[in-house]
């Protein structure tokens, strides 16, 4: 039995993710986690919210709200909603964890040890009226480039120039609106990523099967102009991981606290312990290779914005640490959603939002699109008369078409059990050859986590079962010879269950209901698909299902395009 670790990059608190978001990460590892559960081995799968930083603090305040309770509040909406997309974490974790204050603070104190932090003395600006050092976006001014009069103290969002708080005219406090500001001194920790830069090369040239798209944007900053670069680590900040702590190699870092990239990915092994606490499972074997982890295959999932942060920071932190630690061995990453032919846009309210789409339809419409629609190659775009087009057919002619057909004729003809009599021929024996062939290839594509390769394997699986059907046409063979017409039913009933198996990691609710109607719970991976198909025997009663999938009407899909075009702001 193998062991998956599966991570998905952990999403912002601030506010509910789009459609985009959950295809980059967190439902591309669901469908890697269940179908490596699927196959009978053991999983770990984690994913939390990323709690710390500037944005949850000014999303807090937007709120009105202490910034420990707005991230507890959305941290509950998260999980509720991942629970509607059906996301099967192990752990779905908090960054603010104490859990995670601690492993934050013990890599930091081991890197420092091992010579990879320095201290560096920066100019900063300061607001005299409201006693703190600003991070950049809390500074607001007008745009020296097109006079847009709120551009952040990082980049203008009219223009999106990038800027320097000392580039602003009339530069003002977000927190107060004082423009009592000043340049002051700040010390500020430094990890030595240069320092790592041959170490790091030499790991990812080791990894010749990666996603071009993970290995190039890692490549760019490691040899890319001057190279890789030291990281700040640190942020003039009161929410997040204390950078002073007791045992610390350094000393005046009060009221600052760590880079909210530094401690974020450590929650991955955080939440882990988090579990560990919570079941008394052992989280050691998962991320200590002198505890049992060396035999762990650790996968991770995300957008390609996040891929610096976890092929060169994070490994930076993992690798000088210098302790025995699980690297990741594999890192999925997905380029861009685009929506009807923009962008998501959170502010804009442009999209569809995770809450909003089970709002109008079940999770499983949602994961079949977007997952056979991933972003792999490039970048993909959702539009209502795409999404209507696949629900439409795949779903409800292909899949749902086969499994009401087959059932409906069975019950009108024998009753709802799998009839009893005939024989299988060659138009079976060409379908099994078919189905193994297709199943071999899509266990192929999901080992390789190619999801898009997957999910068309999968369709054609559903399509050969439709077209036997079709073809073998046991309607107009019961006049002439019931006993053949039993015997295709059989099969076909029989390949209901086995669809059921197959689609569970893309659409696990129609797999439930299809399972319970076929009044069966073996969930058995198919071997051998001969064998595979006989697991109904004769007189095994069966329900005949509901509407597997209903289809998406010309007039809704006109409704919905209009609701999210992001009129409203
Ligand atoms: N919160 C980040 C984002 O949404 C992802 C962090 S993944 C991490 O882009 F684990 F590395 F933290
Ligand atoms: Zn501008």
């Amino acid at each position: 039995m193998a062991r998956h670790l599966i991570t998905s990059a952990i999403p912002y608190i601030n506010g509910i993710k789009h459609l985009g978001n959950l295809v980059g990460s967190q439902l591309p590892a669901d469908l890697f986690a269940r179908y490596q559960r699927a196959r009978g081995n053991e999983v770990m799968f984690i994913c939390a919210t990323d709690e710390h930083g500037t944005p949850a603090e000014l999303a807090a305040a937007k709120a009105g709200k202490p910034v420990a309770d707005y991230c507890a509040e959305m941290h509950d909406v998260q999980a509720e909603i991942a629970r509607g997309f059906r996301l099967s974490f192990d752990h779905f974790g908090r960054s603010s964890s104490a859990q995670n204050r601690a492993l934050t603070q013990h890599f930091a104190k081991q890197l420092a040890e091992n010579g990879l932090i320095r201290e560096v003395t920066e100019q900063q600006m300061y607001s005299v009226a409201d006693g703190r050092f600003l991070p950049d976006r809390y500074i607001e001014g007008t745009c020296p480039n097109c006079g847009y009069d709120s551009a952040r103290g990082d980049q203008c969002d009219n223009c999106t120039k990038q800027l320097d708080p000392v580039d602003l005219i009339n530069p003002h406090s977000v927190i107060s609106g004082s423009t009592d500001l000043e340049m002051r001194e700040t010390k500020h920790l430094f990890l030595r990523q240069s320092a790592m830069k041959d170490k790091l090369a030499e790991w990812i040239d080791s990894k010749a099967d990666w996603p071009v798209l993970t290995t190039s944007i890692a490549k760019k900053w490691l040899f890319d102009g001057e190279g890789l670069q030291d990281r700040g680590i640190t942020r003039d900040l009161s929410w997040g991981v204390p950078a002073q702590f007791e045992g610390a190699p350094w000393a005046g870092m009060e009221g600052k606290v760590f880079y909210v990239w530094f401690d974020a990915p450590i929650e991955y092994i955080a939440a882990t312990q988090e579990w560990a606490d919570k079941t008394g499972g052992d989280w050691a074997r998962w991320w200590r290779t002198d505890k049992g982890a060396d035999d762990v295959t650790y996968t991770q999932f995300m957008g390609k914005d996040n891929v610096p942060f976890h092929t060169l920071s994070f490994p930076s932190t993992i690798l000088g640490s210098d302790e025995p630690w699980k690297l990741v061995d594999y890192i999925k990453s997905f380029n861009y959603l685009n929506y009807d032919g923009g962008q998501f846009s959170t502010s804009r309210g442009r999209g569809v939002f995770m809450d909003q789409a089970l709002e109008i339809l079940p999770a499983d419409y949602w994961r079949w699109w977007l997952l056979s629609h991933a972003p792999e190659s490039s970048d993909a775009e959702f539009t209502w008369d795409n999404f209507q087009g696949s629900v439409n057919k795949d779903l409800a002619d292909v899949l749902g078409n086969f499994v009401s057909r087959i059932t409906k004729f069975t019950r009108s003809k024998f009753g709802e059990a799998v009839p009893e009599g005939g024989s299988w021929g060659e138009q079976e024996a060409a379908l099994i050859e078919e189905l193994t062939t297709r199943i071999r290839a899509y266990e192929q594509f999901m080992e390789e986590k190619e999801v898009r390769k997957a999910a068309s394997e999968l369709r054609a699986i559903w399509v050969a079962g439709n077209e036997y059907l079709q073809a073998s046409a046991p309607w107009s063979v019961f006049k002439t010879d019931p006993a053949q017409a039993a015997a295709i039913a059989r099969l076909a009933l029989n390949l209901v269950r086995l669809y059921a198996v197959l689609s569970a990691p893309f659409i696990p609710d129609a797999a439930e209901g299809t399972m319970g109607a076929m009044h069966c719970d073996d969930w058995s991976w198919p071997g051998d698909v001969k064998a595979a198909l006989e697991t109904l025997p004769a007189g095994h009663a069966f329900t005949t299902p509901e509407v597997l999938f209903r289809k998406i009407a010309d007039e809704e899909r006109e409704d919905w395009q209009q609701r999210f075009a992001g009129i409203r702001s």
